[in-house]
Parts: structure tokens; C-alpha cells; sequence
């Protein structure tokens, strides 16, 4: 049976993606605070400890990694992605693993999009240089496949980003949404399934899994307000970004995904129109 170790169970995508894969697969995870999982085959893991890395993947001598661990917490972005990432590379080289690892559209700096994956990545804020750092790190690895993705949203569970605006509405604080920036927005349902696709794909490389649809955030944001009915509006100002820390247009071009895997990648509304409440 293959054995596959997700790191990350724990988070937005892991929570969504775990139950999703079939039976032939021996599911291993790992989680670092939040062990809500239930899984029987599921490790308390810190990234940043190499030892305790090594240790766990070769008990478990997986043929699969899907390393979607990470941290966007100032105090421990770059230990958890960079240090992280070169522990788990390290232990994927050991046991000759297949490895998937999550990177993001914010590698960009959203002045020349679209991006196709051959890209070359240019960071404007700390995220982005942590993540482009981590696919360079996977790279020495053979066997591996580096996901850029966008925005993850789902309609079971409220995705951070509008968690995040939720509770600053509900606490009378602001918000501003920015309608020049643009972003292919990716249901976590596509993205999981992409991912699972992935486990047993000849494909190897950096592949662009995103969303058909691009959007702004602004729009995208309003689409999630709709749907998980965020009504009290009075606090949210929509205008153009002037900031230089976060790109504005990292449109991804998914034309290869759409050619290499069945999954099909929705956009945001042809999701909604799928998922539309009864
Ligand atoms: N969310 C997005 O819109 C988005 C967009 C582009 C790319 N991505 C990438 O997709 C992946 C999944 O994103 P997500 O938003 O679903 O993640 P998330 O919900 O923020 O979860 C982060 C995960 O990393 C784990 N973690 C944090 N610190 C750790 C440490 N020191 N050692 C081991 N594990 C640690 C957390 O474990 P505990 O919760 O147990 O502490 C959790 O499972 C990430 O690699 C992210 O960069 C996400």
C-alpha cells in the first residue's frame, strides 16, 4: 500500500483535503497546535526541529510527502517555511519520496502578469521571499512537484481571509478592500483533489493550480460577503492599493493544469452556481 505523510493536516486545505483521499492510501499527517484531526496516524511535529523531521518520516518511510505546513506569523514565517522545508526535503531525499509542496501566487511582484511556470519569481514582502526561497529548496529534490495556487476559499467553511474580515466587521473595526489587485481565487475542493491527482502523476515541476476565473479582491471578497451573508457593510471601503508590499496583479496561467490533470478548476462563480443553497 503506499503511505503518504501530509504535513499541515491541521490546516484550511489539510482539514478539507485529508477526508478526500481514497482508501488505497495509508494517511499519515502532522499537525503543531491544533490536533483536531482525529486521525490515528496523526504526529505532533515542529518543522523547525530537523531531528524530530528525520525521525518521524523515516518511522514512517512514506512513498508520497504533500508538505503544506507554513506559517504567515511574523515571529516564525521564515524558520517554519525555509528551515521547514529544507527538513522535509532532506528527509524526502532519504526515503526517495514523491514530493508536493504548496507555494503561492505571492512569489510575484504583480507587475507582468500573467505568470506562466516559467516565471521567474520576484517577492515584494517577507511571505513571498520565504516561499520563493522553499521552491528553490524543493527543487534539489528530483522527484517533486511545487503547486503555485492563489486565494483558497470553500462553502463548508469560512476561508481565512473572510474569517478574518467577519470578525473585524462584527468588532466595528474597518476594512478596506483593494480593487486593483488581481487573484485566480481556487476552491478548496479543486485544490484538494489536484493535489491528491498528483500523488501518482508523472508530472514533475511547478504546475499553476488556480482558478479559471480572475478577479479583484475587492470582488472576491464581496462574492464571499454574499455567500456566507456578511450584511453589515457600513465599515468596508473599496479602493486601489497604494501599497508596495503586496503585488497587484499575480494572475496565474493554468493552462498547463487544465491540459495535465482531469480536476477541473472552477471559477468562483461557476463554484457558487454549483453550490448554490437550496
Ligand atoms: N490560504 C491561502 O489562501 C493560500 C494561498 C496560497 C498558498 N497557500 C499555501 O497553502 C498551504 C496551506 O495553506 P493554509 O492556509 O491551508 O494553511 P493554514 O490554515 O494557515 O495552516 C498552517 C499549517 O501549518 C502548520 N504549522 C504552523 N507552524 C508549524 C510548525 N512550526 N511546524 C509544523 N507545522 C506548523 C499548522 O499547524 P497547527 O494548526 O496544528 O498549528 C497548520 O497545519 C501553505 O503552504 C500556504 O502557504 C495558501
Amino acid at each position: 500500500m503506499m503511505r503518504v505523510f501530509v504535513t499541515g493536516g491541521s490546516s484550511y486545505l489539510g482539514r478539507h483535503l485529508l477526508p478526500l483521499i481514497p482508501d488505497q492510501f495509508e494517511v499519515h499527517t502532522s499537525f503543531y497546535s491544533h490536533d483536531s484531526l482525529n486521525y490515528p496516524n496523526s504526529h505532533q511535529l515542529d518543522l523547525r526541529d530537523e531531528t524530530a523531521v528525520s525521525k518521524c518520516i523515516h518511522a514512517i518511510q512514506p512513498h508520497i510527502i504533500l508538505h503544506l505546513a507554513g506559517s504567515n506569523r511574523p515571529s516564525d514565517m521564515a524558520a517554519v517555511i525555509r528551515d521547514g522545508t529544507k527538513h522535509i526535503v532532506q528527509a524526502a531525499q532519504k526515503c526517495e519520496a514523491r514530493l508536493i509542496y504548496l507555494s503561492t501566487d505571492s512569489i510575484f511582484d504583480g507587475l507582468s502578469a500573467p505568470y506562466d511556470e516559467a516565471a521567474k519569481p520576484n517577492p515584494v514582502n517577507e511571505y513571498g521571499r520565504a516561499k520563493a526561497d522553499a521552491e528553490q529548496i524543493v527543487k534539489t529534490h528530483d522527484n517533486a512537484v511545487i503547486i503555485r495556487t492563489s486565494l483558497i476559499y470553500g462553502l463548508e467553511e469560512m476561508d481565512h481571509g473572510t474569517r478574518w474580515m467577519r470578525e473585524a466587521l462584527q468588532n466595528d473595526n474597518p476594512i478596506t478592500l483593494f480593487s486593483n489587485q488581481l487573484r485566480n481565487p481556487i476552491w478548496v475542493n479543486s485544490l484538494s483533489m489536484a493535489c491528491i491527482e498528483l500523488f501518482d502523476h508523472q508530472f514533475g515541476g511547478i504546475l499553476n493550480i488556480v482558478g479559471n476565473q480572475v478577479l479583484t479582491r475587492a470582488a472576491f471578497a464581496i462574492r464571499m460577503f454574499d455567500y456566507w451573508q456578511i450584511s453589515n457593510r457600513k465599515l468596508v471601503t473599496i479602493k486601489n492599493s497604494s501599497k508596495n508590499n503586496w503585488p497587484l496583479n499575480c494572475q496565474l496561467d493554468n493552462n498547463l493544469a487544465s491540459r495535465s490533470l482531469k480536476t477541473p478548476l472552477y471559477g468562483v462563480d461557476e463554484v457558487l452556481a454549483l453550490n448554490k443553497r437550496a
